[in-house]
């Protein structure tokens, strides 16, 4: 299998849109985590990461078994959801899986047809389509399964005028730390078990109507150790887009499969945020504590002479780890965070796109090299 950038066909699915395209998708809605505390974890993704508080459901607004802290930063919102009783699947979900994303929420201005053109084709129904009504008007949702035990929500809110959804009340509250000035969510990956990328890729084909845009193969994602291969899949106007990552023989343990043991299963990897001033976003996110990760200084020594000239000094992308490679269209820059919660899963990406629509392949080597040397540490390469 050959690395295939198709350039050529993106710009042609930009052009022509899917005429099958029959799940027209507005944007991601939300993501929604399953977290050992709702409550903590918000506070964290406020300081560290500048979102900032939207709305609340839990006792106060009738909700007897959870709670739910939704926060956001430009159009990034995420739920933040903990169970209140001691036994349930969200209990059930955060033992098997530590934190982790449970729901990629898509926004559609029709949940039902979305359901029934996705279960149509094969989708395994979460729940059927459901209006939820409150003194601001009223939602749809509906939902299906995709890999592990994630979900896909169908969020219709044509009718609806509140702070999130019906049921959730505004959250109003003193501490509010400045954005750090992300944007909206680039890509969500998927790490999914041995032979099953290509099932999965499938999926989003066959049942979403995703095409595929780019592959990697093991030659492509491999060190000297541990190797994974990735297909990217997006939707008909390119503002979903969901690579899908499975592991592949190495001589040691791929991260993929570090994920799939910790994770106990296949689920959402990493979630990549877009800036448009990524020295200035990431300064702000690690005086805040956010952790990331570190290639060698030696990489900065030869990256001009790979990816040509850049608008941004080198100084301050050295000394902040970013990292930077081009395509045809354009250069971007990104960095990944150290996982953000206890098990060597869910991590973030930060990225800041100048003309590429690639996800950083030149940066691969040196970026799967910093994971290994974290592996190290943890036991697990
Ligand atoms: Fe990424």
């Amino acid at each position: 299998m050959d690395t295939t950038f198709d350039t050529t066909s993106l710009k042609l699915k930009k052009e022509y849109p899917n005429a099958e395209d029959f799940l027209p998708l507005n944007g991601t809605d939300y993501v929604e985590l399953y977290v050992g505390n709702a409550k903590q974890a918000a506070h964290f993704y406020k300081t560290a990461f500048g979102f900032q508080s939207v709305a609340y459901a839990g006792l106060e607004t009738g909700m007897k078994d959870r709670v739910s802290y939704v926060i956001q930063q430009d159009k990034i919102r995420l739920v933040l959801t903990s169970p209140l009783t001691k036994d349930g699947p969200i209990n059930d979900h955060i033992n098997k899986h530590g934190d982790g994303v449970k729901n990629v929420a898509l926004w559609v201005d029709d949940a039902t047809k979305s359901w029934e053109e996705t279960t149509k084709r094969g989708a395994q129904s979460t729940f059927e389509p459901k209006t939820i009504e409150d003194k601001n008007g009223k939602a749809v949702l509906s939902a299906i399964r995709t890999y592990g035990e994630t979900n896909h929500i169908f969020v219709e809110r044509t009718d609806y005028d509140g702070p999130f959804l019906p049921g959730y009340m505004k959250w109003e509250c003193e501490y509010n730390p400045e954005p750090v000035g992300l944007k909206y969510i680039d890509h969500m990956v998927g790490n999914v078990g041995w032979n099953e990328m290509n099932k999965w890729v499938e999926f989003y084909a066959k049942v979403m109507g995703f095409a595929q845009l780019i592959s990697f193969d093991d030659k492509d994602i491999s060190t000297d150790y541990t190797a994974l291969m990735s297909k990217v899949m997006t939707n008909g106007n390119g503002r979903i887009k969901f690579p899908i990552n499975e592991p592949a023989e190495g001589k040691k343990k791929s991260q993929i499969e570090e994920y799939i043991d910790f994770y106990n299963g296949a689920g959402v990897q990493h979630i990549a945020v877009a800036t448009d001033n990524i020295i200035d976003t990431v300064t702000k996110m690690r005086s805040r504590g956010v952790e990331f990760l570190r290639v060698p200084a030696n990489y900065y020594d030869d990256v001009l002479d790979r990816v040509g000239e850049i608008d941004e000094d080198l100084e301050p992308l050295k000394e902040l780890g970013i990292l930077i490679d081009r395509d045809d269209e354009g250069y971007l820059l990104q960095l990944f965070t150290k996982p953000v919660g206890d098990r060597p899963t869910l991590f973030f990406e930060i990225i800041q796109r100048k003309g590429a629509r690639s996800f950083g392949k030149g940066n691969f080597k040196a970026l799967f090299e910093a994971i290994e040397r974290e592996q190290e540490l943890r036991g697990t390469l």
